[in-house]
């Protein structure tokens, strides 16, 4: 049987190893992908000479902090030096802004950046530089959308960021810059290339609205970490989600905010929620809902109207549709309203999404809230997990969800019992009666 050892070859596109040389890789089918192996270093099938784990230290993971604390946090930290990292996000949405500020910000201490532009000309790059304030000595960018010439120079850098994946291409492989084989063969080149000469690089990639790499998941598995923007561009909030981290914490989140002059951390993205809110209106919630590790507050909305002549209206934005229906359903059976008359429409304010079943509560109380015509109280706030037989369940998150609530002010809040206990400010629940009750939205509080 042949060991890896005997393998000298591999494909440059799906990675697979080879004992000879071939014209087309008998494991992916692309043609001329099969290259040489090098030699490692040291006398040839010498056996590696393994570490006992406890031995290995963990601080030689060395980080290059950005200006920006709130993506140090969604990076676990900031850039692990040598690592691969693709940013991810829909066009327009601020990639090239945020790694333009990194790789200045990087070279402002000391690290020799690249910045490859393979999409922008050296006007608009240099136009978006100027916004940002990222002029710095140390900052090198080069114009060009060939894998080659990026290969050439990368050697020489600390930290190279690649501005898009999509728009390089090797003119050997073949194929239009984009298409799947490119992409992979790309990523691919720049990942080994990086970690031979131990530069670190940052890979922008355009992802669709449905929220796929485009086209590749499998630059996902070619690199280190995986993180992408979210946000709305007609918005100015921004989330850095990471999505894969073999050196942090995956589903960490930071905020941010595009501004005139880039991105900006947004260390409180709660208080925009607040500020447009219409306090006393019947069918508004507050909640605090779980966005990765952390908790933010989020106003429930709801909208409950008569409709007896067609067949209800359902509408559910950026909310889970099955969650909500489970949700009517209790409400008519636990609260003894009823709904099926009734179109029913909800959002959470400001367009997020989330399917966080910590909500349930709040989905409940702005439903009934709505259908009675009756504002929860301004200063009341509410969270808790619904389960069928009525019973409200505790949330995962919960410190952070009661601590952001009373970071915000709120006078009262009904949670889940367990936890903290009941306080003045607590009112702990144990089902959805009990929780509608203390918040004024029980039938017999109708006038
Ligand atoms: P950009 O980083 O070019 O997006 P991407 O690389 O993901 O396609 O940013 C696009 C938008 O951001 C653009 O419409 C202009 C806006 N912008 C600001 O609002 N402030 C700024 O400081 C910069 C540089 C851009
Ligand atoms: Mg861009």
């Amino acid at each position: 049987m042949k060991g890896r050892n005997d393998q000298k070859f591999a494909c440059t596109a799906c990675g697979a190893r080879h004992a000879t040389w071939l014209g087309r890789c008998g494991v992916c089918g692309e043609w001329n992908t099969i290259e040489a192996l090098r030699e490692p270093s040291g006398a040839a099938g010498a056996a590696p000479t393994a570490t006992a784990l406890t031995g290995v230290d963990a601080s030689k993971v060395i980080r290059i902090p950005t200006s920006l604390e709130e993506v140090d946090r969604a990076m676990s930290g900031g850039l692990v030096a040598g690592s691969t990292v693709v940013i991810g996000g829909e066009p327009g949405i601020g990639k090239s802004t945020l790694a333009l500020a990194l790789a200045a910000h990087a070279s402002r201490s000391g690290l020799r950046t690249l910045y490859v532009s393979a999409e922008e000309s050296e006007g608009q790059l240099a136009e978006r530089a100027r916004r940002l304030g990222a002029g710095s000595a140390g900052l090198d960018v080069v114009m060009t959308a060939e894998l080659a010439a990026v290969l050439a120079v990368l050697a020489d850098y600390s930290l190279v960021v690649v501005d898009s994946i999509q728009a390089l291409s090797d003119p050997e492989l073949g194929g239009q810059a984009g298409s799947v084989n490119q992409i992979r063969h790309c990523a691919q080149a720049l990942n080994i290339s990086a970690k031979e000469s131990g530069a670190t690089a940052v890979i922008l990639s355009h992802v669709t609205k449905d929220g796929s790499l485009a086209g590749p998941k499998v630059l996902e598995h070619l690199v280190d970490a995986v993180f992408v923007i979210e946000g709305e561009r007609s918005d100015e909030s921004r989330a850095l989600r990471c999505l894969k981290n073999r050196f942090g914490k995956v589903s960490e989140v930071g905020f941010l905010r595009m501004g005139e002059s880039g991105l900006q951390d947004e260390p409180d993205p709660g208080a925009a929620q607040l500020e447009d809110r219409l306090a006393g209106a019947a069918g508004s919630v507050m909640t605090a809902m779980r966005d990765g590790t952390r908790a933010r507050l989020v106003e429930i909305q709801a909208l409950v109207t008569p409709n007896a002549r067609e067949v209800p209206k359902r509408q559910f934005l950026g909310l889970s549709s099955q969650r909500c229906s489970v949700i009517i359903g209790l409400i008519e059976h636990f609260a003894g309203v009823k709904l099926d008359r009734f179109d029913v429409f909800m959002s959470i304010a400001g367009g997020h999404a989330s399917d966080d079943p910590g909500l349930d509560l709040a989905i409940a109380a702005a439903i009934v809230s709505s259908a009675l015509q009756r504002p929860v109280p301004a200063d009341a706030a509410v969270f808790g997990e619904l389960g069928l037989t009525g019973e409200v369940r505790k949330v995962r998150g919960e410190a952070e969800r009661s601590a952001e609530l009373r970071r915000h002010g709120f006078g009262r809040f009904v949670a889940p019992t367990g936890g903290e206990g009941a306080s003045a400010r607590r009112t702990p629940v144990r089902t959805l009666a009990e929780a509608l009750e203390a918040m004024g939205l029980s039938r017999r509080h109708q006038a």
